[in-house]
């Protein structure tokens, strides 16, 4: 049985219709007119024991509405979930007691209370022998780098700080399963790649389960193998993150080196339209740069070796790199409906 399984999953709201200003509200108060918005619409969403999926779309899309109701903290207007074999809006407390949950714009520390003492109440709250607390919390305040802010109170914290110590808190009772609902959001780079390792290891030496969303692009390359994209309430997307750089990352660009400019380089692939001379550099100025030319292709009309064999046959190709568009890129493509969804199921058909 597969770990976490939803299927036709649905969450309605009742949402206030009313006229802007004051006088909509009062017009609402007598006319209590409400429309229902679906938030998700029928997903069905299948999660393996040690994978760590993206969750990824627009603001508004559903993600935090699909990882509320995984946690049992939003009832579903409908459809089934199952939980590591519970139901999770039934069995809140049983659930609880498997997963963790991160929010990132929401804390589960006490504001007024030293972090370590927060901590310590989690740890009875979720009923955690002393022997794994103290593995974890040493083992989580070396990993995250936790020490010099364990006795403040989280009020006093920096946004890092807090994230930092939100993991380790959704993590002291060593759950199977962790939703990360935008773990890295306003954070800086240091603490970003920290969460990061962290998050890896933990998924790597305790076989945790991770669902995370994120608009961090970064993360999602650096973390997941696998890409869900919700757009509207239902799932657009699928499968592995390189299938969507496959289907979908047409063009490629060719960096090489040469030994010496070659004369006329703009001119190269006039006879393909689907190639653009990029840039060429270094037949200008003397000593201070390499030459080098960069060549961008269509990689489902010509090959690299053939782009790479014509510009060997005008000059000396001493190395090269090729580049392929970042599935920042991509998703942002995505999102702005430049790729249909259509074509994104297709691609996402034959996951493993
Ligand atoms: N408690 C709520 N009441 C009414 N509408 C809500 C509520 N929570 C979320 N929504 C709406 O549901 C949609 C999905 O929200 P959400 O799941 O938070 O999106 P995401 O996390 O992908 O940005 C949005 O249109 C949002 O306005
Ligand atoms: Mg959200």
């Amino acid at each position: 049985m597969s770990i976490i399984e939803a299927r036709g999953l649905k969450k309605v709201f009742k949402q206030a219709v009313k006229d802007p200003g004051l006088g909509g509200a009062i017009k609402h108060l007598l006319t209590q007119q409400y429309r229902e918005k679906y938030a998700v619409e029928g997903i069905d969403l299948t999660i393996e024991e040690g994978e760590t999926v993206a969750y990824v779309g627009p603001n508004g899309a559903g993600k935090s509405t699909t990882i509320k109701m995984l946690c049992g903290v939003l009832v579903p207007s409908g459809g089934e979930i199952l939980v590591d074999g519970r139901v999770p809006h039934k069995q809140r407390m049983e659930n609880a007691q498997h997963i963790g949950a991160v929010f990132g714009q929401r804390t589960q520390l006490w504001w007024d209370i030293p972090v370590r003492e927060s901590l310590t109440l989690l740890r009875d709250i979720y009923q955690v022998p002393p022997a794994v607390f103290k593995k974890n919390l040493d083992g989580f305040t070396e990993l995250l780098g936790m020490e010099s802010f364990l006795h403040l109170s989280a009020r006093k914290l920096s946004l890092g700080q807090r994230m930092r110590a939100d993991l380790a808190a959704a993590l002291l009772h060593d759950p199977k399963i962790v939703y990360l609902d935008e773990p890295t959001i306003g954070l800086d780079v240091a603490v970003k790649h920290r969460i990061r390792d962290f998050i890896k290891e933990m998924n790597r030496d305790k076989g945790t389960t991770m669902m995370l969303t994120t608009h961090d692009l970064g993360d999602i390359e650096n973390l997941c193998e696998r890409l869900v994209i919700i757009d509207q309430g239902r799932i657009i997307y699928d499968g592995k993150l390189q299938k969507v750089k496959d289907a979908f990352a047409r063009e490629r660009t060719i960096h090489t080196q040469l030994s010496a400019p070659i004369v006329g380089a703009e001119e190269l692939f006039a006879d393909m339209p689907e190639v653009a001379v990029e840039s060429s550099a270094g037949d200008e100025k003397e000593g201070d740069s390499v030459p080098s030319l960069s060549i961008k292709f269509d990689r489902f009309r010509c090959t690299a070796s053939e782009i790479v064999k014509r510009v060997m046959n005008h000059g000396e190709v001493v190395d090269f790199r090729i580049d392929e568009p970042s599935i920042e890129e991509i998703i942002t493509r995505v999102y702005e409906g430049q790729l249909d969804s259509a074509a994104l199921s297709e691609a996402g058909k034959g996951r493993e």
